[in-house]
């Protein structure tokens, strides 16, 4: 390549361009509903732990391996370690199978918008609009159809810019009218269960299934154990301050997050009438719950416009960044051209997609163990994939390279004040954490699985 590499502008850039990636529909849509699943307070808490730990040091390690070395995923690790250029690969297969269904999932953002916009906001609240929606054949396929096609065109005319421009206005806003939500969805009747629910951890509920799906999303909603943030850091300049920057990343992805718990799950309480299956909703959780919130507020139908606009914005960004990844590897490894690599992705996704949507209606007999298409490509890619990735980063980090190597280059600019943190979570805590809730996970599978 001899394409001079850029990086990126000012201190406060590098951020708001990994938040950009970290903040999406994982913040949004996949948090809420698996703490509504998972007990509510217990998970959180789980989550909060294992964020200020595992996702810090780890955050901490593939930011610092980009920014040492100066190239992204696959390459960086080879640079460091031959041995180690396939978990770069593996690495490098996550953002493809993910690609597919979360424009599945962007399509139905994009449905909501529109029913909001051209007047069926009243007719979403009900129960059956969801399901109905997603049982057909051919609507939400071409819901995703748009999504991906949106995301593929701005990946090919390669005016991203112009989108991150947009959404880092929107963000903030994204922000406020969450807060509002949330806050209004607590004063809706029936709520302070909901709020006790997801605040207070039932120690009873604990297993390791909600760790593992705690960690699982903790990877996804950083964009962590996927080789982006080893992209991201080989952007960052050296004077920015790492361990800071990592922080500031955390507090805005999991603030939103929380956020975004806050304003579904109590209301799931108030308007099931304390029934608990309607917890275990899944991924269709956020798009039953939030249409009822919206049709019982004052002007309910144009903030939910906007809200399901602001989404789709974030859900954009992340798709995009996804979409990038998986071209500029295809590219570096093949050589094809922009044009032809994102049409040859763009078909891909399209081939995984429709099978996901499908899952939810005329191919509903396809289920393992409960979990549609979809699930199934999210199980593989975040309670899989991305922990194997994790442990070998520790394994690489802890004994090949040593934590002393990156603590080097995260000092660069000040001092690195969790240190002793940072080395004992990559070379203890984490690997056999990590290889624990694996086994456990498998025994799961085999026997009864409750994932
Ligand atoms: N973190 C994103 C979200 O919360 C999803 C995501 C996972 C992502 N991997 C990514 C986004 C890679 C961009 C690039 O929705």
């Amino acid at each position: 390549m001899t394409e001079k590499r850029s990086s990126f502008t000012g201190k406060i850039g590098f951020v708001l361009a990994a938040a950009g990636s970290a903040v999406g529909l994982g913040n949004i849509w996949r948090f809420p509903y698996l703490a509504a699943k998972y007990g509510g307070g217990i998970f959180l808490l789980v989550y909060l732990i294992l964020a200020v730990t595992f996702g810090f040091a780890l955050m901490c390690a593939e930011i610092a391996i980009g920014r040492k070395t100066g190239q992204s995923a696959i390459n960086a690790f080879k640079s460091l370690d031959k041995r180690f250029g396939f978990v770069g690969v593996i690495a490098a297969i996550i953002p493809a199978i993910i690609l597919p269904y979360y424009s599945v999932i962007g399509g139905w953002v994009t449905k909501y918008f529109y029913a909001f916009v051209s007047g069926d906001a009243a007719a979403s609240a009900s129960d059956s609009y969801f399901t109905g929606f997603i049982a057909k054949p051919f609507e939400p396929i071409g819901w995703f159809l748009i999504f991906m096609g949106l995301t593929a065109l701005i990946v090919l005319f390669g005016v991203e810019k112009g989108i991150e421009k947009v959404s880092k206005v929107m963000m903030p806003v994204l922000v406020v009218l969450t807060l509002f939500i949330a806050g209004y969805s607590m004063t809706i009747d029936g709520a302070l269960e909901g709020v006790k629910y997801y605040l207070l951890p039932d120690f009873s509920r604990f297993s390791a299934t909600t760790v593992l799906a705690a960690m699982g999303q903790l990877f996804y909603s950083m964009s962590l154990a996927m080789g982006i943030m080893i992209t991201y850091g080989s952007y960052m300049k050296k004077d920015v301050v790492l361990e800071k920057s990592v922080r500031q990343i955390e507090i805005f992805d999991t603030g939103i997050a929380f956020l975004a718990g806050m304003m579904i799950i109590p209301a799931v309480f108030a308007f099931s009438g304390g029934d608990e299956t309607a917890l275990g909703k899944g991924p269709s959780l956020m798009f039953i719950t939030l249409p009822k919130v919206f049709n019982s507020m004052p002007a309910g139908a144009v903030i939910g416009a906007i809200f399901f606009l602001l989404v789709l914005f974030a859900a954009l960004t992340s798709s995009i960044s996804l979409m990038e990844t998986v071209v500029s590897i295809v590219r570096d490894k093949l050589g094809w051209n922009r044009r032809v690599t994102c049409i040859v992705v763009f078909a891909f996704c399209v081939i995984l997609g429709i099978p996901s949507s499908l899952g939810f209606g005329i191919w509903d007999f396809v289920s393992v163990a409960g979990l549609s298409i979809l699930d199934m490509f999210d199980f593989v890619s975040n309670s899989v994939l991305m922990p194997i990735v994790a442990l070998l980063t520790c394994i690489f980090v802890g004994y090949i390279i040593k934590p002393q190597a990156l603590i080097e280059e995260i000092e660069i600019g000040a001092p690195f004040k969790a240190k002793t943190l940072f080395t004992v979570v990559i070379k203890y805590v984490a690997p056999v954490c990590i290889v624990l809730i694996l086994i456990s996970s498998i025994l799961d599978v085999l026997g009864i699985m409750k994932i």
